[in-house]
């Protein structure tokens, strides 16, 4: 068995891009907790859709364009960001690194960016919004019923977080690793005893399904709070004109990073309807497969509003903390930069011409 390697104190000099990271990453996690964070479902096909996606789309150099001046600012509900890459959320980042979701946090913000912080984070939320020092974005799993999830959102919103991304891709969804005891989803309350499921009751439909959040549920929860709500885990052009029709604001087009429905299509094929069918009426996101700043520009110049990225961030954050995180995010926007510079896009919006 290979050693675990310490964590750096400074970025590694050889890394030119994020997929770089993997290598120093992989050398610095438990083997099981290497494959919590790869691994796809059922065989990775889903997996290996969403880079296929990225590497058919392709890009066209128009040279000679002035790009001079040029910048990758958007503004997301009323949120100047001087670039479109966002921090996806990603469960229980103590794993990672001790610094856990705080150091993920403060990269962002350093970048002028912004995180998700999943319900599942492994430190709490106040501490996560104290360590950013800007508003964040906290990500709502449903909690069983009504009265937990008012609860936790209720927190999160007392703690600063200036909007919900309810992900509704993973109502059926296992801890697919064994945490360490000093590991936990701290900010849960216990959770819900399932049903007693009498003898030719499903386990699925009875049992766990009972506790999974349905339209009416997106409903109450749109009544319920004013601040923006997005639906993330959509791939479908009618489930994002519901969630648009119900009033959220926003969807982000995922496939939870091929981690949950083997056999999904790749979230950037699905982007052009999802972007047809929310006509404008908020901003819609994309995440699962993003590796670098090209991937960016193709999921931009097919409508996207921004991205966001998940594994990529957690290599930089295993391998050298809040630096690495920071490190993953200004090589990605170098990336996009240049990219946009080559094909002629001197800010995101003529970027956006292009869809
Ligand atoms: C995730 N993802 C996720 N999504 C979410 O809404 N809440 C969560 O707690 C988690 N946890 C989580 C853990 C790990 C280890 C991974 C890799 C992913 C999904 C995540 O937000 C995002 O959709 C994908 O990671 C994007 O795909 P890439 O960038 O990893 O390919």
């Amino acid at each position: 068995m290979t050693a675990i390697q310490p964590k750096m104190s400074a970025c590694p000099a050889e890394v030119q891009t994020a997929c770089d990271y993997q290598s120093y990453a992989r050398e610095r996690l438990m083997p099981s907790v290497w494959r919590y964070l790869q691994d796809g479902a059922g065989d990775g096909a889903c997996l290996r859709v969403n880079t296929q996606a990225f590497e058919a789309a392709k890009l066209m150099p128009r040279p000679l364009a002035d790009v001079r001046g040029g910048n990758t600012r958007i503004c997301l509900f009323n949120q100047e960001l001087t670039h479109p890459i966002l921090l996806a959320p990603v469960a229980y980042q103590c794993l990672f690194s001790p610094d856990g979701e705080c150091a993920s946090a403060m990269a962002a913000a350093a970048q002028d960016g912004l995180m998700a912080v999943s319900s599942l984070a492994s430190q709490t939320l106040e501490q996560i919004a104290d360590a950013a020092e800007s508003p964040q974005w906290f990500q709502l799993y449903w909690q069983g019923d009504r009265d937990r999830t008012a609860r936790i959102v209720a927190r999160a919103l007392a703690a600063g977080y200036s909007a919900v991304m309810f992900t509704v891709d993973a109502p059926v969804k296992q801890a697919a690793i064994v945490l360490p005891p000093d590991i936990t989803a701290v900010n849960l309350e216990r959770p819900l005893a399932m049903p007693k499921l009498s003898s030719g009751r499903s386990l699925v439909f009875d049992g766990w399904m009972s506790q999974a959040p349905t339209w009416q549920d997106v409903q109450w929860l749109r009544d319920r709070i004013s601040c923006p709500l997005l639906i993330k885990g959509i791939l479908h052009a009618d489930d994002a004109a519901r969630a648009f029709d119900l009033g959220c604001d926003g969807v982000v087009v995922s496939n939870h990073g091929g981690r949950v429905l083997d056999g999904a299509p790749a979230g950037l094929d699905c982007l052009p309807a999802v972007v047809n069918a929310a006509a404008g009426r908020g901003p819609v996101l994309l995440d699962s497969g993003v590796r670098n700043g090209g991937d960016v520009f193709k999921a931009l110049s097919l409508g996207a509003s921004a991205v966001l990225i998940g594994r990529p961030y957690i290599w930089g954050l295993a391998t050298a903390g809040a630096l690495g995180v920071a490190h993953v995010i200004r090589l990605m926007r170098d990336e996009l930069e240049m990219t946009m510079a080559l094909t002629g896009c001197a800010n995101i919006e003529t970027l956006h011409l292009l869809a």
